[in-house]
């Protein structure tokens, strides 16, 4: 049966939820599986804003075809070309031969790459700027490469002033019926899993959104329809400032995310020691993660939350415990800055990890180190905790200039 819920007079939400999911990517664990968001507009022509991801389309084109209602589908607009978002494309033009595919020039070689379909007289080439009226509503094309991927652009329909966002302002987490920013507690529900989503999947690219940002302050934006998570009809200004924040690398929360491997539950003694300083001191937001047993993405969503982060880890084969050395990777490869920094290291018999997380460290950008090779052999002893006193006064005195 189809599963649809009407947006405006003229546009519906056809998509559908993938809840069985484990790794979105093959990669980043689901805790509350995702939405795959298709918009379907009814005017003198009738308008499909993407597809959605093959594991749910059969109930994709269940909803078109009912919303649809006996009309053809006249066109494709392909705003992203990842195939979370366009594995139908195929069978749409299998199923509406007629069906022309709006995309910009970056988009029609990978859907050629992709899916082999040559096109031909069914592509319709956009630019930026370019509109292209659908009877009484007229679409604006944005182009916005690298958010995530170089064909990635947004559609505006100035009528009803929706903005189609591709996989900015998405988060993971399917849609419970309630599909509207305002039928759900967004801070409960989806903050954590809209963190998590952009930055481990857009984190890298914060000068590209920052573009985008800066192209979307010109227009009268009063819906946001991503390609993942609930919809946005209020408030929009509650979530471009989110993607200010994430995009600027600037801190979320004041507080301190420690992130720690201990084998032997040595370091992380360490860890709760340092924690319990910092609670003593006043420090409220201290988040601890076992980096063994926190998938990495949950890592780096905290990076990007947190304005003082305290990594703690053994010396392993001579060498960093390779969890660990993922982790600092990986927080380059996503680009964390602008963050202060605190290292505590371990070894028995010739500690190493202090030095080689701090100089992993000095390859990200504006990181403020607040150690220099603080080290222990095997656990912490009673001569060490002085130090451990320091560095927590350290760490609040950070803190206490960041609230000044
Ligand atoms: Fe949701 Fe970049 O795809």
């Amino acid at each position: 049966m189809h599963c649809v819920r009407k947006i405006t007079e003229d546009l519906y939400w056809v998509g559908g939820n993938d809840r069985r999911l484990e790794l979105f990517e093959n990669m980043f664990p689901l805790q509350k599986g995702v939405s795959y968001n298709s918009y379907l507009l009814l005017d003198e022509k009738t308008v499909l804003f993407d597809t959605v991801d093959a594991a749910i389309g059969k109930q994709f084109l269940e909803n078109v075809s009912a919303v649809l209602d006996g009309r053809t589908l006249d066109y494709l607009v392909v705003n992203h070309m990842e195939p979370d978002h366009c594995s139908l494309i195929e069978d749409l033009h299998l199923r509406y031969p007629d069906m022309k595919i709006i995309g910009n020039i970056k988009t029609f070689p990978l859907i050629e790459q992709f899916y082999g379909m040559n096109l031909d007289d069914k592509k319709i080439l956009v630019k930026e700027g370019e509109t292209f009226s659908c009877g009484k509503h007229t679409l604006h094309f944005v182009m916005a490469p690298m958010v995530h991927w170089p064909e990635a652009m947004m559609t505006y329909d100035e009528y009803d002033k929706v903005l189609f966002s591709a996989d900015a302002f998405g988060t993971f987490g399917a849609l419970d019926g309630t599909i509207f920013n305002d039928e759900v507690d967004f801070d409960r529900d989806f903050l954590d899993e809209a963190r998590c989503y952009y930055t481990n999947i857009v984190g890298k690219y914060g000068i590209q959104v920052q573009n985008v940002l800066k192209k979307a302050a010109t227009i009268d934006i009063q819906i946001i329809c991503p390609l993942h998570g609930p919809i946005w009809r209020n408030n929009l200004e509650y979530l471009l400032e989110k993607y200010q924040i994430w995009s600027k690398y600037e801190t979320e929360t004041t507080g301190v995310m420690i992130a720690y491997a201990s084998m032997y539950g040595n370091t992380e003694n360490m860890v709760n020691v340092l924690s319990m300083m910092l609670a003593e001191a006043g420090i409220k937001n201290i988040k601890i993660h076992n980096i063994s047993k926190t998938h990495v993405s949950e890592l780096i969503s905290d990076s990007f939350k947190y304005s003082h982060l305290v990594l703690a880890a053994p010396t392993y084969n001579n060498n960093l415990y390779p969890l660990m050395a993922n982790y600092i990777e990986d927080m380059k490869a996503l680009s964390v800055q602008n963050r202060t920094v605190a290292v505590i290291g371990n070894g028995s018999w010739a500690p190493q990890s202090a030095k080689l997380m701090e100089a992993k460290l000095s390859e990200l950008k504006n990181i403020t180190l607040l150690t220099d090779n603080f080290a222990v052999k095997s656990a912490l002893h009673t001569e060490q905790m002085d130090l451990l006193q320091e560095l927590c006064d350290k760490i609040v005195a950070s803190i206490n200039e960041v609230n000044a």
